[in-house]
C-alpha cells in the first residue's frame, strides 16, 4: 500500500476551474509527488484575515487530493512572510547578509506561524502518513509536529541555496530555525554544493556523519541529507512549446520583432536574479559589438514580487532607471533595444517566447536551481535551438553543461557570451541542446519526486534495520 502523502508549503496552488493552469515550479513539483497517491496539500490560502479573527482551515477535495488552507492575520503576514522569511532568511540564504533586516518580533512571528501551521495540520495527520515540507518558510515545522506527538516520516526540501556555515551563522538565533532541520528524517537540497554546506553547518552543531556523508546523527536522531536537483516536466513542456509557437500571441510577437533576434530574460522581480547586472551586461554588449545594434531585441519579462518588502521596491526603481538609460543611449526612433514588461504570462505564452528566443539570459547572482533555464532548453526547436547563457551561481549550472557559463558580475564576459551565442554555428547549437535535453528528459520532475520519496522510505528502513540487527545480536548474546 502506498502511504498517503501530506505536502506542506507556504503557498498552495488550489485548483481554480476558471483560472489558468498553475504554472509555478512548486505546483509542478507537488503534482508530481502526489501523482499516484492519495494526498493532502496544506498551506497558506494567500488571504489575509483581520487580526484576532479566528478562521478555520478550508478544505477543497478533488478526486483523491485535498487542498487544506489557512489564512494569515495581517500581523502574521507582516512578521512571518514579509519579515523573517523574506527579509532575513531569503537574503541570508542567498548570500546577501548585507540586506538582512532582523528583528526579534519578526522571528517570533515566524515561529508562531510555524506553530499555527502544525496545530492546524495536526488533526489531519494519520499515523501512517508521510509528510513532505517545502522551503525556507517552514524550517521549524517538523519540530512543532514532533512536539505534538507525530513521529511520521517527515522530509524537507529547501528550494533556495544553502550558503556555508560562516554565512549561516550570521542568522540570528540560527538554532531556532536552521538547526531544527535535524527534526526531519530527510533533508534535501538543490545541489551537492548546498548539501555540503549544510553538512558542514551540522558538523559545527555537533552532528557526526557516516563515511558516505549522506546521514548524520544529532541528539539521538538520524537524519539523511542529500541533494535532489529540482526538475521540470520536460516532455510536457516541450510539447507545450511546440503548440504555443503556433498561437496568435506568438505570431504577434514574431511580427513585432521584424526579423530581429530575440534575447530573453524571465524572472520574478528579485534582487537575487541579477537583473540590473544583466541589463548592464546587455549595454556592454551593444557598446562592444555595435554591429548587433538594430539586429537584436532584449525582452525582459519580470512580474513584480513581494512588493511590500522595501528591498523589492528599491530593485524596481533600479531596473527602471537602467532600462531607461540604455534605451535612451542606444535606441533609435525605429528601434528600442530593451522591452521591459512587469506582467506574469501563462505557461504556454512563456514557452512560445522561449522557443522564439535565440538567446536565453539566465544570470542570477544566486539561485537555488532556476527552472527558467531548464524550461528554456525544453522549449527549443531541436533543429534550430537557441543558446542558454547561464550564471555560474545558478544551481542549474551543476547540470546544464551545454550552456555558456558566465559570472553575472562581469559585464564584459556577459557581453562576449551574448555575442558568442548569437554567432554560434547551427551544428554546435544542436549538439549542446541535444546533450542538455537528454539530461532533462532522463531527470524530469517525476523522477525527482520518486528519488526524494524513495530516500524518505529508506530513512525509515535504515534505523529499523539497525534496530532489528541489534535486537538479534542482543537476543543471541
Ligand atoms: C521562490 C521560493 C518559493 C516561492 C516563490 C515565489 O521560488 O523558493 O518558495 O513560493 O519564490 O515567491 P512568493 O513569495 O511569491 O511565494
Amino acid at each position: 500500500m502506498v502511504p498517503r502523502l501530506i505536502v506542506v508549503s507556504n503557498r498552495v496552488a488550489v485548483p481554480d476551474p476558471e483560472g489558468p493552469r498553475q504554472a509555478g515550479g512548486l505546483a509542478v513539483a507537488v503534482n508530481a509527488a502526489l501523482k499516484h497517491r492519495e494526498g493532502i496539500w496544506f498551506g497558506w490560502s494567500g488571504e489575509i484575515s483581520e487580526d484576532g479573527a479566528e478562521t478555520s482551515p478550508r478544505v477543497i477535495t478533488r478526486r483523491q487530493r485535498s487542498f487544506v488552507t489557512i489564512d494569515l492575520s495581517a500581523t502574521d503576514f507582516q512578521e512571518y512572510y514579509n519579515g523573517f522569511a523574506n527579509r532575513v532568511l531569503w537574503p541570508i540564504l542567498h548570500y546577501r547578509v548585507d540586506l538582512a533586516e532582523f528583528t526579534a518580533v519578526d522571528l517570533g512571528g515566524y515561529l508562531r506561524v510555524n506553530a499555527r501551521f502544525a496545530e492546524a495540520l495536526s488533526r489531519f495527520i494519520r499515523p501512517d502518513d508521510w509528510i513532505w515540507v517545502h522551503d525556507y518558510h517552514l524550517l521549524p515545522l517538523a519540530k512543532e509536529l514532533r512536539a505534538r506527538g507525530h513521529d511520521n516520516p517527515i522530509g524537507f526540501f529547501l528550494h533556495i541555496p544553502c550558503p556555508s556555515p560562516d554565512i549561516l551563522m550570521a542568522l540570528p538565533q540560527h538554532a531556532e530555525t536552521m538547526a531544527t532541520l535535524a527534526q526531519y528524517d530527510l533533508v534535501g537540497t538543490q545541489t551537492e554544493h548546498d548539501a555540503e554546506n549544510l553538512r558542514h553547518y551540522f558538523e559545527q552543531q555537533g552532528a557526526t556523519f557516516g563515511r558516505n556523508r549522506v546521514a548524520f546523527d544529532l541528539d539521538g536522531r538520524r537524519v539523511q541529507l542529500r541533494s535532489f536537483p529540482v526538475a521540470i516536466a520536460t516532455k510536457v513542456y516541450a510539447r507545450t512549446a511546440r503548440t504555443a509557437i503556433r498561437s496568435d500571441f506568438a505570431a504577434e510577437m514574431r511580427d513585432s520583432l521584424n526579423s530581429r533576434k530575440l534575447i530573453l530574460g524571465v524572472d520574478r522581480l528579485d534582487y537575487s536574479k541579477g537583473i540590473p547586472h544583466r541589463i548592464q551586461g546587455f549595454g556592454q554588449f551593444l557598446e562592444t559589438f555595435p554591429q548587433w545594434r538594430h539586429h537584436v531585441t532584449y525582452l525582459q519579462v519580470t512580474p513584480k514580487s513581494r512588493s511590500e518588502v522595501p528591498e523589492y521596491a528599491d530593485i524596481n526603481q533600479t531596473v527602471i532607471t537602467l532600462v531607461g538609460q540604455i534605451n535612451g543611449r542606444y535606441g533609435e526612433p525605429a528601434w528600442t533595444p530593451i522591452r521591459y514588461v512587469n506582467r506574469a504570462y501563462s505557461r504556454a505564452s512563456l514557452a512560445a517566447l522561449y522557443r522564439m528566443a535565440a538567446v536565453g539570459l539566465v544570470t542570477p547572482l544566486r539561485d537555488g536551481m532556476n527552472l527558467v533555464a531548464k524550461e528554456y532548453i525544453a522549449a527549443q526547436d531541436p533543429e534550430d535551438p537557441g543558446v542558454l547563457v547561464l550564471s555560474q551561481f545558478a544551481g542549474a549550472a551543476e547540470e546544464l553543461d551545454g550552456a555558456l557559463l558566465v559570472n553575472p558580475l562581469e559585464a564584459e564576459a556577459m557581453a562576449a557570451a551574448i555575442d558568442t551565442a548569437l554567432q554560434m554555428p547551427l551544428a554546435e547549437r544542436q549538439e549542446r541542446h541535444r546533450r542538455m535535453y537528454r539530461h532533462l528528459s532522463a531527470n524530469d520532475i517525476d523522477r525527482w519526486a520518486e528519488r526524494f520519496l524513495s530516500a524518505l522510505a529508506e530513512s525509515q528502513q535504515a534505523p529499523r534495520l539497525f534496530d532489528n540487527l541489534r535486537s538479534l545480536f542482543v537476543a543471541r548474546g
